[in-house]
């Protein structure tokens, strides 16, 4: 039987989780590169969400406890929540945390970008 955690290739952060507060979202920045955020969550969990837009991919900003795209406007709640249409969210990343260490995986599969999506909200 195959180790899927062993077979990951998780990356490191740099990222402290239980420096976080609770309710609070941080960039994960690898390589001079926004590729993440980490949300800590009021139970002390920690969701990991990727840095691409589920329109067409592009990177996201936090602003006012909201992530938004500046593309065409696309907003998402610190959970991952689409506020524009609900089941568009933004992609969860895989993630754990070892001795004060939060690492998460990239996926190798593409994200599955809106094809046809619905109507633009702006
Ligand atoms: S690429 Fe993000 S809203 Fe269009």
């Amino acid at each position: 039987m195959v180790n899927l955690d062993v077979a990951k290739k998780w990356i490191k952060t740099g990222i402290d989780p239980s420096a976080m507060s609770p309710n609070s979202i941080k960039e994960i920045e690898i390589n001079s590169e926004i590729v993440g955020y980490a949300k800590k969550n009021n139970d002390n969990k920690i969701i990991v969400f990727q840095n691409k837009c589920s329109h067409m991919g592009d990177p996201l900003r936090i602003s006012n406890q909201k992530i938004i795209c500046p593309t065409h406007g696309w907003t998402y709640t610190t959970d991952g929540e689409n506020v524009n249409i609900c089941e568009l969210g933004l992609r969860r990343l895989d993630s754990k945390t070892e001795q004060n260490e939060l690492f998460i995986e990239i996926p190798t599969k593409p994200l599955n970008l809106t094809k046809g999506h619905p109507s633009h909200p702006l």
